[in-house]
């Protein structure tokens, strides 16, 4: 194998015209000219014209007759500069082509389950790429022979490599934590490892390196990080894996603005692996701000159309509907979408809006608005008074032509949550976002704990360090109005990374864990080594994970977090390539001393 002389397909250019060359590669396309040959050759760089001509080479011309898509050679060839129109300005390496002497076939290919040449991509500039996704992971080493696949593994890679040089210069130390360990709550369920040795034990996989980070801090190691996989077994969303990479860091020392001001030049760089800038110096918003004008922690702050609180302008409504949901401490807010009357039909406003998109959401109904001639169009003005529709206007900004969506409940919740939904439909629908801008955000003054069925969780996770008032608190009342030193990173509507700073008075975790409902036997069970180490000399400390696969995503501008993942698993969290999961053999199980319970039928 000559690999010295190897030369790279795509970086063939004009100046290589005269030389000879040998490529490694597989077949991209071939066409037939009668005569001529052609045919593309494609590796990692791109792909280059090889031409075969019968008149030269009767022999080489025949043997390459039989040559199919996705067979693996070698050629050797001389670079000849193509004729006038024969150019093809849409490849890099279009000027020339390859007078091809001798080719040696490493490998036949079987016909691939879908056409792996980008080459109608290329020429038209089209993404044409429809096939089943579920046939691209089954095929995954074929679908990863695309170009475009290959750019987005490549980049990631780049993006991985910036932001470890980053670090390293830092001052941060790369220290790999166990994957075989005990559960580390992030609010997702576990994968669970059953142990040989140990009978009925079992292992979790980690959803984060959460405690072990801390130890590390403990041990003063001062500045961690690791590029790692975490494994959550949660319900399934788009931009969700059961396994994923995080960025995950930790410092001792330090304070929120370090955090910022370490990672805002890091993601800097990180996009800038794909030629993106983004200044510095990203804006904060409050929790609290971020749910009241985008309806969500996660905030898309690309565009404007956030939501505006009707509720106390409101009260006094001759409107039923609206007054029993204000009498009851519910809300009314409404967003305008600026200058979309005439796109808005009534008959869209109604049967798409109000009677589909709005209950899908989970909400009982939509109302709105058209402002024309300087006044609200609406079969429910009648029931407002000229003061309530002055605020309204002067509120809302509103001008002819604008639209405005109410959505009235008496869960407040619920309306920030479908209006701030409904926010990114219509702007998606009227293009609204421009996808160009890259705009982060750090949501910063997360509440502590949240109420659900009578009991606190951690909205960020029980390490997070609260506001001085916790000792002092003793009822659920106070325990939800406390704030955390908990931040995270959003950029375009994306949650990309979270951290915090964290407790670290051994008293204080403890009691964290008691307000969660742990009883002392679980508190010791589950973290009395974590409590213990914090008894030892604990430094302050604060850290942060990136969604890696998120990041990656969106700098790419790539669909899903399944393009930048070489092998992913699919929506339901199955791998149609490997066809895990499946079956264990039953001695397998036996020696682990597991019994299947079959599920019981419904009937
Ligand atoms: P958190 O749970 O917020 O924090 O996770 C950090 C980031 O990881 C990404 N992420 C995911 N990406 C893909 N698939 C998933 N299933 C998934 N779950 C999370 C998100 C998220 O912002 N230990 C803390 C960090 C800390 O406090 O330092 C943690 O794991 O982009
Ligand atoms: P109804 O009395 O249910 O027919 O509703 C009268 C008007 O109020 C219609 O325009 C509804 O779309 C609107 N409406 C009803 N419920 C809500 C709600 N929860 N939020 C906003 N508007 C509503």
């Amino acid at each position: 194998m000559n690999w010295k002389d190897r030369i790279y397909a795509g970086t063939l250019r004009q100046a290589n015209i005269g030389q000879n060359v040998t490529l490694f590669g597989w077949v991209d396309t071939i066409r037939d000219h009668g005569q001529l040959l052609f045919m593309h050759i494609r590796d990692l760089s791109g792909v280059v014209q090889l031409v075969f001509d019968p008149v030269s080479n009767a022999t080489l011309h025949a043997q390459a007759s039989s040559l199919r898509p996705e067979y693996c050679l070698s050629i050797t060839g001389r670079v000849v500069e193509r004729e006038g129109t024969a150019k093809n300005t849409q490849l890099p390496t279009g000027a020339i082509e390859i007078h091809v002497s001798s080719l040696t076939v490493f490998s036949k290919s079987l016909t691939p389950p879908f056409m792996i040449s980008e080459k109608t991509q290329i020429d038209s500039h089209s993404e044409n790429f429809n096939v089943d996704e579920d046939l691209r992971l089954k095929y995954r080493y074929l679908d990863l022979r695309r170009p475009s696949l290959q750019n987005n593994i490549i980049k990631r890679h780049k993006i991985l490599q910036a932001i470890r040089f980053h670090l390293n210069e830092a001052g941060f130390i790369d220290v790999e934590t166990p994957m075989l360990t005990k559960s580390t709550p992030e609010g997702a369920r576990d994968y669970l490892v059953p142990s040989r040795h140990h009978e009925n034990t079992f292992y979790a996989l980690p959803q984060s390196p959460q405690m072990f980070k801390q130890l590390l801090m403990v041990s003063g190691l001062d500045k961690y990080y690791q590029i790692v996989k975490c494994f959550r077994d949660e319900d399934l969303r788009p931009n969700r894996q059961p396994e994923f990479t995080q960025l995950d860091l930790e410092a001792s020392f330090i304070n929120e603005a370090y955090i910022y001001q370490l990672l805002e030049p890091l993601v800097q760089k990180a996009f800038a692996v794909a030629g993106k800038h983004i200044e510095l110096g990203f804006p904060y918003m409050p929790y609290d701000e971020a749910m009241e004008r985008y309806g969500n922690d996660h905030p898309d702050i690309r565009f404007d159309m956030t939501l505006v609180n009707l509720t106390s302008v409101l009260d006094g409504v001759n409107f039923k509907v609206f007054q029993s949901i204000i009498d009851a401490g519910g809300s009314i807010k409404a967003i305008n979408v600026k200058g979309k009357a005439e796109d808005m039909s009534k008959n869209m406003l109604q049967e798409e809006f109000a009677k589909k998109i709005v209950p899908n959401l989970g909400a009982k109904g939509m109302a709105w608005m058209k402002a024309t001639n300087g006044s609200l169009d609406s079969s429910i003005t009648q029931f407002f008074t000229e003061t309530q529709i002055q605020s309204i206007k002067t509120l809302m900004n509103v001008e002819d032509g604008d639209v405005l969506l109410f959505i009235a409940d008496n869960n407040k919740a619920l309306v920030n949550d479908v209006l701030g939904r409904l926010r990114l439909i219509v702007a998606e629908k009227f293009g609204f976002i421009d996808k160009s801008k890259i705009c982060p955000v750090w949501v910063t003054e997360f509440p502590m704990f949240e109420e659900k069925d009578g009991r606190l969780h951690a909205i960020h996770h029980p390490f997070t360090q609260p506001d001085d008032g916790f000792l002092s608190a003793t009822t659920i009342q106070d325990y939800t109005t406390l704030k955390s030193r908990a931040y995270d990173l959003v950029i375009n509507g994306e949650e990309v990374g979270g951290g915090s700073i964290r407790i670290h008075d051994a008293s204080v975790q403890h009691k964290v864990f008691e307000v969660l409902g742990l009883s002392e036997a679980d508190i010791k069970q589950k973290f009395g080594f974590f409590v213990e180490a914090l008894s030892y000399g604990t430094p302050p400390h604060g850290g942060l994970a990136l969604g890696v696969d998120r990041l990656v995503s969106i700098i790419l501008d790539a669909p899903s977090i399944r393009e930048v993942i070489a092998f992913p698993k699919n929506r339901v969290a199955f791998c149609p390539l490997t066809q895990a999961p499946s079956p264990v053999d039953p001695a397998q199980l036996n020696e682990l001393h597991i019994a299947i319970i079959e599920k019981e039928s419904n009937e």
